[in-house]
């Protein structure tokens, strides 16, 4: 029995590789390295010494999802494949909602098709859109996404509650994360966005190592405590683990539909980013305040006491190690490209 993870290769869905392995489950990946690379299944194997069964496919691909149901016995799927980059959402809406949707419906439909009915789906906070209330429990009104991408994550959300109240046999676990940073401490695996980044962490670390000349804070004029936009910022490792526990609550419960934030419940601005940044690193990250980003919200952290108490989750990394091991992560990489690394 194994657990298919598309987008395995991905910068979540390798660190979930990672955490399933060290959990003793037997793995199956699928990725079209869209936005990956083959390097990271060796990484995954060097960090568990352990091995597992990967198909180089889209996950759209039917006839190629079926001969991978055929040719392993799938218990569950945790679906990490999908676009994620906000910006690029609004110019490529039919990309982002036929890679996201379809390839969802195409995973759902298989797996009906196989009667493997376990799924864990990433979603994001962005599906509470300009929360109501702060911390944002999951009773929190979703609704009001302002790009493609979190329109997608709302409405494949919607697809699994349907498909869940047309068969209550399935089992199903969504999954919202909040902002996701840092890197396996190991530094073999990270997040490495194709160009420059649209997110605060990985821009940071580029500031700092002098690939980029400075960060341009976004606003300082929201209602915060010093004017920056407030975030949860959870450790990829952190959030890897969630979804190890939401497996075992859904191998547990045998059926039914759960929804889950991931997130710290702790807030933090840009500023005390940039802050903890240098602290942790001893690195200078220039910065100027720039005009707000269109679509970005004053604040959003989770309230994450349902994941506490129902999967018995907590992250436990700190600020200092998103930090650390991001820096880490973007070091290894430059060894590595003068061959001193990977040798
Ligand atoms: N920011 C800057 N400068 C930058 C980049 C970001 O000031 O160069 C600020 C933003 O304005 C925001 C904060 O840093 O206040 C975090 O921005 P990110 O782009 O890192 O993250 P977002 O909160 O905008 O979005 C992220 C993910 C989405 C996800 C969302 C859920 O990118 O996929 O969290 O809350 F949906």
């Amino acid at each position: 029995m194994a657990i298919l993870l598309p987008g395995g290769a991905g910068f979540i869905g390798s660190h979930t590789a990672v955490e399933l392995l060290n959990a003793g489950k037997e793995i199956v990946i699928i990725d079209d390295f869209s936005n990956s690379k083959p390097s990271v299944l060796d990484a995954i194997k060097k960090i568990t010494g352990k091995d597992f069964k990967f198909y180089e496919m889209n996950y759209m691909d039917r006839e190629k999802l079926e001969k991978v149901f055929e040719e392993n016995e799938i218990e569950a799927v945790i679906n990490l494949a999908g676009f994620k980059a906000v910006g690029e959402s609004v110019q490529k809406p039919i990309e982002y909602y036929t890679n996201n949707i379809s390839g969802a419906l195409v995973v759902l439909d298989t797996m009906r098709k196989y009667n493997c009915k376990t799924f864990i789906f990433s979603s994001s906070a962005t599906v509470y859109g300009d929360p109501e209330t702060i911390p944002i429990t999951e009773e929190c009104k979703t609704g009001g996404t302002t790009n493609p991408y979190g329109t997608s994550k709302l409405f494949i959300e919607q697809i699994l509650k349907d498909t869940y109240h047309s068969d209550n046999t399935w089992n199903i676990c969504i999954l919202r994360y909040f902002n996701p940073v840092g890197a396996h401490e190991s530094g073999l695996i990270g997040e490495e966005p194709q160009g420059i980044p649209n997110n605060l962490m990985p821009y940071i670390v580029r500031v700092a190592a002098g690939t980029l000349p400075e960060l341009s804070v976004f606003g300082n004029d929201y209602d915060t405590p010093d004017g920056t936009g407030v975030r949860d910022y959870i450790h990829v490792v952190d959030l890897a683990k969630g979804h190890v526990k939401a497996l075992e609550k859904l191998e547990k419960e045998k059926e039914g539909l759960y929804i889950y934030n991931l997130g710290t419940g702790k807030g933090y601005s840009v500023l005390d980013m940039v802050k903890a940044f240098e602290k942790a690193t001893g690195q200078k990250v220039p910065y100027k305040i720039t005009a707000r980003r269109e679509g970005d919200i004053a604040t959003c952290y989770a309230d994450p006491k349902k994941a506490r108490e129902e999967l018995g989750w907590t992250a436990e990394k700190t600020l200092e190690d998103m930090c650390l091991d991001s820096w880490n992560y973007i070091n290894k990489g430059k060894e590595a490209q003068n061959g001193t690394f990977f040798g």
